[in-house]
């Protein structure tokens, strides 16, 4: 487990730990903004950079962070979980793409493709329905993923839209690793 003192090189002071219980956000049917969602100017992304550390999160477990005043989904999958959601052929996908802040432009919604890491054990996306913007609740709906209860959307556990009125995927924001705590922004 890494510590913020290990990292006094390249740690700047605006980044703080947002652990535990510490941001999270309770799920429910809040409204959020979608307006300028994924596009924060440069300089408020500069300035709203998070470091959670993550490493008290057991596979299937799921941690509720804010970043730039929005619910971030952080997931660690089990093996059983990223089987499942490789398997889905990304011609079953109602938004065939993956909309990962951290990947190619246009990429394919594969589960590859949204992972933030190889082995797919880890998925971070925006806790924010791509419809009008209500939080969607996890471990829920037909899809064994996420589900909005505002108008009924479904999502898998890769964070795809599969049934119901949203139009996309959820989005994956800027997102990575620095040891065992993960940096958003
Ligand atoms: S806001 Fe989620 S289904 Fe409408």
């Amino acid at each position: 487990m890494s510590h913020p003192d290990d990292h006094t090189g390249t740690r700047r002071d605006f980044l703080y730990y947002a652990t535990g219980g510490a941001g999270a956000v309770a799920a429910g049917a809040a409204v959020w903004p979608l307006v300028n969602q994924m596009n924060p100017s440069a300089d408020v992304q500069a300035l709203s950079s998070i470091r959670v550390d993550v490493s008290g999160l057991e596979p299937g477990g799921q941690l509720t962070v804010k970043w730039l005043g929005k619910p971030v989904f952080i997931r660690r999958r089990t093996p059983e979980e990223i089987e499942a959601e490789r398997a889905v052929p990304v011609s079953d996908l109602p938004d065939p793409l993956a909309r990962n802040a951290n990947g190619v432009d246009g990429a394919e919604a594969t589960d590859e493709n949204r992972a933030l890491d190889e082995a797919g054990e880890w998925l971070v996306q925006m806790g924010v329905c791509t419809h009008l913007g209500c939080v969607p609740l996890n471990d829920a709906g037909e899809f064994g993923g996420w589900f909005c209860p505002c108008h009924g959307s479904h999502y898998d556990l890769s964070g795809r839209i599969r049934k119901g009125p949203a139009p996309e995927n959820l989005p994956v924001p800027p997102a990575r690793f620095d040891g065992d705590d993960l940096i958003l922004g």
